[in-house]
C-alpha cells in the first residue's frame, strides 16, 4: 500500500507581503500562519508525516513551540531559492530519511494556504489515490480576464472558458514529482503540476473552492483570518 507524505515548501521571504517577518510566520488568530496548514495536514488519518522545508538560515521557526504536531513533523533547512527548488531539496531529504517508497504519493502545500480545510484535503485524496498521473486542488476562473499592454491599457480579452487557478496541496507520486522536478529550470515554474506537465502528463483538476486563496498581499491576512475563525465559531 502506497503511503502519504505532506511537504510544506517555507523557504520564501514574502517579498510581495513586504513584512519584514517572512510571511508564513505572520500572526493569524494568534498563531503564525504556517501552523494553520499544518494543523490540517497532521490531523489528516492517512497522511504517515509532514515535512516542512524551510530556508537553510531560518532563525523564526524554533521561537515557536511545534510539540502539538511532534509525531508526524519533519522539519529540513534545505529551502532553496525558488519554490521548485525548495521542494526538489525536499524530496531529497525525505528520500534520505529513507521512510519514502518511489510509489508514495507526495501532498505539496503551500505554507502561504492556511484556509485548506480537512474536507478539500480529503477530496483531493480521495480523488487522486488511484489515479495515473496525480493532480492539484483548483478552481475555475470566475473574473473576465484582459491582457494588458505595456500602457496598462487592454491589449485583448481572453476567453476565460477551460481555465482554472492552480491551488495546493499538489499530489504527485514521490519518484514521478522527483523525476520532473530535477528536468525543469525551477525559476520557470510557480507549482509541481507545471514540471509534470513538462513531461508531457496532464494532471487532473480537483474542484476546490476559493478559501483556499494564497495569502500574498498585506489585504489579503484579514480575509484569510476571517476564514478561519468562521470554522473554529462553527
Ligand atoms: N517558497 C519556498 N522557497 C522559495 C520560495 C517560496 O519554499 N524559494 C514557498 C513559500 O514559503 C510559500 C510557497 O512556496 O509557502 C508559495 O510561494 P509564494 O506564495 O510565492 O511565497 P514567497 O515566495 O515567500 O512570496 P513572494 O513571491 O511574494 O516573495
Ligand atoms: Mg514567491
Amino acid at each position: 500500500m502506497s503511503q502519504f507524505f505532506a511537504l510544506i515548501p517555507a523557504a520564501g521571504s514574502g517579498s510581495r507581503m513586504g513584512h519584514q517577518l517572512p510571511k508564513q510566520y505572520l500572526p493569524l488568530v494568534e498563531k503564525p500562519m504556517i501552523y494553520h496548514a499544518l494543523h490540517t495536514l497532521v490531523n489528516c488519518s492517512k497522511i504517515t508525516r509532514v515535512f516542512v522545508i524551510l530556508a537553510p538560515d531560518d532563525d523564526v521557526w524554533v521561537r515557536y513551540d511545534w510539540t502539538t504536531f511532534k509525531d508526524k513533523l519533519v522539519v529540513e533547512y534545505c529551502g532553496g531559492d525558488a519554490r521548485a527548488e525548495s521542494v526538489l531539496n525536499g524530496l531529497n531529504a525525505m528520500y534520505s530519511s529513507g521512510k519514502v517508497d518511489g510509489d508514495d504519493w507526495v501532498l505539496v502545500h503551500d505554507a502561504a494556504r492556511p484556509c485548506l480545510s480537512a474536507p478539500q484535503l480529503d477530496q483531493l485524496i480521495n480523488e487522486l489515490s488511484y489515479d495515473g498521473v496525480g493532480g492539484l486542488l483548483a478552481i475555475p476562473v470566475s473574473d473576465t480576464l484582459k491582457r494588458a499592454d505595456s500602457d496598462h491599457r487592454i491589449a485583448s480579452t481572453e476567453p476565460r472558458a477551460h481555465l482554472w487557478q492552480a491551488q495546493t496541496p499538489q499530489m504527485f507520486r514521490f519518484n514521478l514529482l522527483k523525476d520532473a522536478l530535477s528536468k525543469v529550470d525551477s525559476r520557470q515554474i510557480t507549482d509541481d503540476a507545471s514540471a509534470i506537465e513538462a513531461l508531457g502528463l496532464k494532471p487532473r483538476l480537483v474542484l476546490s473552492d476559493a478559501y483556499n486563496f494564497k495569502v500574498t498581499y498585506p489585504q489579503d491576512l484579514a480575509l484569510a483570518e476571517l476564514i478561519l475563525q468562521k470554522r473554529e465559531i462553527k
